[in-house]
Parts: structure tokens; sequence; C-alpha cells
């Protein structure tokens, strides 16, 4: 049975609360644009496809309740998370159907489907990358859970096992907020594919060793030049995998490019609260006075980057100028 991080249906949004994972297994319903907005921002749903699917049935649903109008909901849920990409591109799907009178429901439906279809694309692209043993080391979760469904980084991985491929992950546990042990371990053992956590300060160790053939990464958002925002540690791996001679891959799908960032310096990186940082769970990890900087995202130059794993082909960080055609599905 394969993972579903969100669907709609007549109750609502449903969520599975990603907070909770891998302990419990908790389905959240939506029936409120505000009560999606703060799933967003309080990461019940998170990952770059997942928060645009999500912030695509927001604005349908905020629809559907009095004395909200498409540029007050849009305006609401794009105040959420600042770095993805995705997120934007969710809103606006649906706010230019709501406003031309077509179903937002409906649009919301088209654009979940399109990020589905596209992630599911992006495995059969990027199985081939795995055509012999391979170990592979992602960071964060880049999975069903971050897409809706399949995954960007791990849709390849499945796709490459569930073709007999003797496949090995290296899955960082990315702090602060875990979401490569918690989140992509949890993904990884639900379908019985070979995996070990390992801490993030330890890629260097196995990448050096010989023990990495390839990296894998999902992204939150894609400059022009190829420059790529995603999970805090992202580029240090990078760095990393290119001194030893690893690929390094980015998968994504059209909604992650952002066509009007020329470059990376431009794009706006999340500073998340100090108490992610001092604590886990109950547990304080550092004086409470201490001070605490927590950017959730960092910026990885495109030189580092092997390829871009897309729905319609793998391509050099050189061609990432040319995603706004290949990308325009309207
Ligand atoms: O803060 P998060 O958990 O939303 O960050 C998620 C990531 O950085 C993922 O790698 C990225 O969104 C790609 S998900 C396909």
């Amino acid at each position: 049975m394969r993972v579903r991080a969100l669907w709609y249906d007549r109750l609502g949004l449903h969520l599975i609360d990603q907070r909770r994972l891998p302990n419990a297994r908790v389905v959240r319903t939506y029936r409120k644009v505000e009560g999606v907005a703060e799933a967003i921002r309080t990461m019940v749903v998170r990952g770059a496809p997942s928060i645009g699917v999500a912030a695509a049935y927001g604005m349908a649903i905020a629809s559907q309740q009095r004395g909200w109008t498409p540029t007050r909901a849009a305006k609401l849920l794009a105040s959420t998370r600042p770095t993805a990409h995705d997120l934007f591109v969710g809103i606006e799907a649906v706010r230019s159907a709501w406003t031309a009178g077509e179903d937002p429901v409906e649009s919301a439906h088209w654009y979940r489907e399109r990020i589905v279809a596209e992630c599911q694309a992006i495995g059969e692209v990027g199985a081939p990358l795995f055509s012999k043993r391979t170990n592979v080391l992602t960071h964060c979760n880049a999975g069903a859970l971050a897409t809706v469904e399949w995954g960007t980084a791990l849709a390849p991985i499945r796709v490459a096992h569930d073709h007999g491929v003797d496949l090995f992950v290296w899955v960082d546990e990315t702090r602060p907020l875990l979401q490569g042990s918690r989140l992509t371990a949890w993904e990884l053992a639900q379908e019985h594919i070979p995996h070990a956590v390992i801490v993030d300060n330890a890629a260097g160790y196995f990448m050096l060793r010989g023990d990495v053939d390839a990296v894998i990464v999902g992204a939150d958002r894609i400059a022009r030049n190829g420059d790529v925002a995603n999970k805090v540690g992202t580029y240090e791996k990078a760095v990393v995998a290119h001194e030893n001679g690893i690929p390094f891959y980015v998968a994504a799908p059209f909604s992650t490019f952002d066509p009007r960032m020329p470059t990376g310096a431009g794009i706006p990186v999340e500073e998340r609260g100090a108490e992610e940082v001092r604590s886990l769970g109950s547990r304080r990890l550092a004086p409470g006075r201490s001070g605490v900087r927590n950017p959730a995202f960092d910026v990885t130059p495109s030189r580092y980057v092997t390829g871009f794993v897309t729905p319609l082909g793998v391509i050099p960080p050189s061609r990432v100028r040319t995603i706004r055609q290949m990308g325009r599905t309207t």
C-alpha cells in the first residue's frame, strides 16, 4: 500500500499529520482556509509539492466560505511559508480558475493530478540512473509525504526497487525536524526498501569511504541558472559529493522551477523558531538563553548539480532556463 499525504472529499481536506510520524498515523480534516493555512505554517503538511496541493485545496475551500475572495484567500495562503515555489503555483492555479468563474474544486483536483503525474514521470525518468546496484544518499524527505504520492527524490528509488534493482538508501536524519529519520525512513520501511539512517554529520564520512554512489534530493525552488534551494544541509552534501566525484541529482516537478528567479541569491530563505533547535520534543538540548539561528533551507550553486530529474528527462543546469516552456501546461 503506497503512501498518500493528503486527499479531499465532501468532508474537507484530509492531511496526514506529518509532525506525528513515525509514532502515530493521525489524519486531520480541514473545512476552512484559515485551518489549511495554519496546517501549512505549522508543518502538519510539508514538502514543496504537497504544500502547493494543500494550498490549492485551501483556495477551493475558501471559495465555499462566506466573505472570502480569490485575492484574500491567496494572500493568506501565500503568507504561510516563503521558500517553496510550488506553494505559489498551487495557489495561482486555483486563484485564476476561481476568478475566471471556473469550479475551484475541479481546478484543485486538476492541479493535484498534474503533480502526481509529474512525480510518477520523475520516477520513470530517474530510475535508469540506478540501473545497477547503487548506494544512494538522500537528505530530508522528498517522498510521497512531500509530494502527495510517489515523491521526487524517492520516486526513481521506488521505481528502480520495483524493477528489482539492488538499492540501498543512506537517509540523513535532517535536523532540526528530522524529516529524514522520521519520514523518509518511514516511507522506505513501508515498502521494504533497504536503508540506514545516519546523523547529518556522517554523510561526508560515508562518501569519503566510497560507500555512496549517488546523491539525490528534492528542491523547494530552482532558479533560472540552476541554483537550488532545499532543506538546510543540502549545500554541504553537494560540496562533499563534488569533492568525492559522486553524482548529485536534484529531482523536481515543473512547479518547483521559478522562471522569474534569475539566481539563487534572490530566493527567500525561511528562518524558523529557536525552539526547533533548542529542544527535541519536551527535551531541552541547549540552554534557554542561548542564541539560535534556524534557517530551514540553503541554496546550492548549480555547479554542484550533475543533473535535474524532471518529468520530461534528466537535464544539465545549463538547460534549466528552458523550463519556462516545458513546464507550461495550460
Ligand atoms: O521544511 P520542509 O520539510 O517543508 O522541507 C522540505 C524539503 O526541503 C524537501 O526536500 C523539498 O520540499 C522537496 S520535497 C519533494
